[in-house]
């Protein structure tokens, strides 16, 4: 039986490589920019940093996790990033750094949800986590950062929503006050809402359910929604985070419901959503976890950041073109052709051939597929040590000294 790729996850194939190498380089140019720097962890972590990280509240922790045992250790492949780079915030010491401690970070994630399209098992993200700044302007700076590099790769049909989420205390009556407004309903929610109920009813408002969406919409649920609930201070940053992003021209709406599916968030959260993506439309999600370098036994540190699923950015960019080689050598001579490549190489410029000395005229063809130059490297040119040069796009050939050849490739290319 032929062995499949698995379910929820794909090959990034060489035709599709050079967009995300893109995508790579445009964030390390625009992260760079505003002086964040990689770091990168391990794909697998110890489960209980997931668990006491994400929360054991969330989907993600309680159905999503690839969790496996080995020398009695349970392990768990990341859902996410935010977790492990506190962990290795903390670990690496670097609240000893000056502040902030800007950090970015790009590599695959795994979370066991059912596939659709901008759904995967296995999916990549780029994020950004800053630490050390509790101010709103800090959250806008982070969400500017994330506009910058969607713009960066041409998308502009983007929407901002944020919400705040306020702080322990003041979560703590809004959480009250939902369950009892909603008590009433409990048998008519879904079963996930029923533990959410328990466990972090805020969720609740973010279902995705159609039946759980209807309850929602009744009118006292709603009007108890788009109240604010957060104290003076956590009202304070979110007005000063929603003039930062006037000052900054981002246009937002506040979602209320916008919650986000990890427990780990206080204050301000966003998400960033196409509108030429289907249901999963979120190509960005982040917000401010001032608690959970403390949660994972660290010095009390404020923090925001965000991760975009790949993914969904590949889907929407326009697509770049792979990069055609230098030259391609044709030749009958498989020792010339392979002595002749590895100098060109050896240069630093990119060059191929065919090792059966096939035709002429079908290495010919070859070389107008891959290459931008052709070397004919046959009888004469050998014994004469020269080389044509056939441009592939204007047909113009030459017939120069190798060794001149190999002394000006740069002005050859440039041509
Ligand atoms: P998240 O919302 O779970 O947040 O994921 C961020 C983004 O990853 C989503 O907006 C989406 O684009 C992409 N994504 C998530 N799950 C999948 C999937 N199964 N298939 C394809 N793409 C997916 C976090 O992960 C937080 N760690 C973000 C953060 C960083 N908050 C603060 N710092």
């Amino acid at each position: 039986m032929v062995i499949k790729v698995q379910k929820g996850t794909k090959d990034i194939l060489p035709s599709e490589v050079s967009t995300w190498q893109y995508m790579e380089e445009k964030a390390r140019e625009v992260f760079g920019l505003s002086n964040y720097k990689e770091i990168r962890t391990p794909i697998f972590e110890s489960t209980e940093l997931f668990a006491r990280g994400v929360g054991d509240s969330t989907d993600i922790v309680n159905k999503e996790m690839y969790t496996f045992e080995k020398s009695g250790r349970s392990l768990t492949l990341r859902p996410e990033n935010t977790a492990s780079v506190v962990r290795s915030y903390i670990e690496n010491g670097f609240s000893r750094l000056s502040v902030p401690v800007k950090l970015w970070y790009k590599g695959p994630m795994f979370r066991y949800e059912r596939p659709q399209a901008g759904r995967q098992r296995q999916f990549h993200q780029i994020g950004v986590e800053c630490f050390g700044v509790k101010e709103p302007a800090c959250d806008a700076e982070v969400i500017s950062l994330a506009i910058n590099y969607l713009k960066a790769l041409g998308l502009n049909d983007l929407t901002v929503e944020i919400n705040s989420l306020g702080c322990n205390s003041c979560r703590l009556e809004y959480r009250n006050k939902i369950k009892n407004i909603l008590n009433p309903y409990l048998s008519r929610l879904c079963s996930d809402c029923n533990i959410r109920y328990e466990k972090n009813p805020l969720r609740i408002l973010d279902c995705k359910v159609d039946s759980c969406i209807e309850i929602m919409e009744n009118k006292e649920i709603r009007n108890i929604i788009e109240e604010s609930f957060i104290c003076n201070e956590c009202l304070d940053h979110f007005e000063k985070l929603k003039k930062y992003l006037d000052v900054l021209d981002i246009k937002y709406t506040v979602n209320r419901k916008l919650v986000r599916g990890l427990d780990y968030y206080n204050r301000t959260v966003f998400e960033i959503k196409s509108n030429n993506l289907g249901s999963q439309n979120a190509v960005c999600g982040g917000g401010r976890y001032d608690s959970l370098v403390e949660t994972l036994n660290g010095p009390s540190t404020a923090a925001v950041g965000f991760a975009m699923g790949l993914e969904r950015l590949y889907y929407l960019i326009e697509k770049r073109e792979d990069k055609k080689l230098d030259f391609y050598i044709i030749s009958g001579n498989t020792i010339e052709a392979l002595r002749f490549v590895n100098e060109i190489r050896n240069k630093g410029f990119s060059a191929d051939f065919d090792y059966t000395c096939k035709k002429f005229t079908k290495q010919l063809e070859k070389a107008s597929k891959v290459s931008r130059y052709a070397l004919i490297l046959e009888e004469d040119e050998i014994k004469n040590n020269t080389i044509t040069i056939k441009n592939l796009a204007s047909g113009d050939q030459k017939t120069i000294l190798q060794d001149k050849f190999l002394n000006n490739i740069s002005s050859i290319l440039e041509e």
